[in-house]
């Protein structure tokens, strides 16, 4: 439907008819798919027509999605970019054929941000500082920590890495011993952990396991107990996401803190799609999401309430 009729149309008409392009990066993670299911759910209340596209983890899939989408007329597009460069051409395309484009999730670095409505994301870096945090708090800032880092290039490992070192920058008595990416996967989590046990000698000596997201660290916990050692205990492991598995592990003291991120990014989007096709422009550029962060002494709550669901 053009903008013109939607003017000419009530709110919840445009609503009801609206056809709304998503451009997924993948389903790398737990989180991810509760992602992809909760924006199809929620569209599916709105009676939206949703297209979905699952990048498979690759920008050019994106960008082929994206390109299909304007083809194809849609009212709007999301688009949760995998990594961070490369957006602008295509961006400039739907922004000549008019066509409002929402940012969830992970960045794009763009120097023209009229180039999307507004991105609805987390702040990234303060993820990062939280996770350290709680570290250097229950390690009194002696830890040797080794990071299990997400997909490259993509903002929610540049943002959760730079708050993290920022943090523990400032303790002498901590610091990363190894930092390799595992793209954020659990079968990636666990073979990345398993060669660094190796390589540091078993993993005796280390303190804490910092990942960027919480199914890194539900396959590295696996490796730290297959190599003979207690997750949580003989070396501290703490995560972003706090998906419903990462709870079972808290409880099983297996994992010792994780970072909440929602992925209920669906409403806030289709929100701010209704709205811009209703007239509104004055949206702010970063909706940020706050998220909590959950440990040993605080999930049992939550917990309860998600078994409850
Ligand atoms: O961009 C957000 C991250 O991507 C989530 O933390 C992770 O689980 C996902 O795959």
């Amino acid at each position: 439907m053009g903008l013109a009729l939607a003017s000419l149309l009530g709110a919840s008409q445009v609503a009801s008819a609206l056809t709304v392009g998503f451009s997924q990066v993948g389903s790398e993670s737990g989180w991810r798919t509760t992602f992809s299911e909760s924006v199809k759910a929620e569209a599916d209340k709105r009676g939206i027509d949703l297209k979905f596209s699952d990048a498979q983890q690759k920008q050019e899939n994106q960008i082929k999605a994206i390109r299909s989408f304007i083809a194809q007329g849609v009212d709007a597009i999301v688009v949760a970019p995998v990594v961070e460069t490369g957006w602008r051409p295509v961006l400039m395309e739907a922004r000549r054929a008019r066509i409002p484009v929402v940012i969830v999730d992970r960045n794009v670095a763009v120097n023209n941000d009229q180039l999307y409505v507004t991105r609805i994301a987390p702040n990234f870096v303060d993820e990062g500082r939280k996770a350290a945090n709680w570290l250097m708090d229950a390690t009194d800032g002696q830890c040797d920590i080794v990071e299990l880092q997400g997909t490259v290039g993509s903002s929610a490992a540049i943002g959760r890495m730079e708050g993290f070192n920022e943090v523990i920058g400032k303790y002498e008595g901590a610091k990363i011993v190894r930092s390799q990416t595992a793209e954020f996967t659990r079968a990636k989590g666990k073979e990345v952990m398993e060669s660094i046990l190796k390589a540091e000698g078993g993993g005796k000596e280390l303190c804490a396991l910092w990942t960027h997201n919480d199914e890194m660290a539900l396959g590295a916990i696996q490796a730290i107990r297959e190599a003979g050692l207690k997750p949580g205990e003989d070396i501290l492991v703490v995560s972003v996401d706090a998906v419903d598995d990462i709870f079972s592990a808290l409880k099983a003291g297996d994992v010792n803190a994780s970072v909440e991120m929602s992925p209920h990014l669906g409403g806030p989007a289709f929100d701010v799609i209704e709205a811009y096709l209703d007239g509104k422009r004055d949206f702010e550029k970063w909706m940020v999401m706050d998220g909590r962060i959950f440990t040993q002494e605080n999930y049992q709550d939550e917990y309860e309430l998600r078994k409850s669901q």
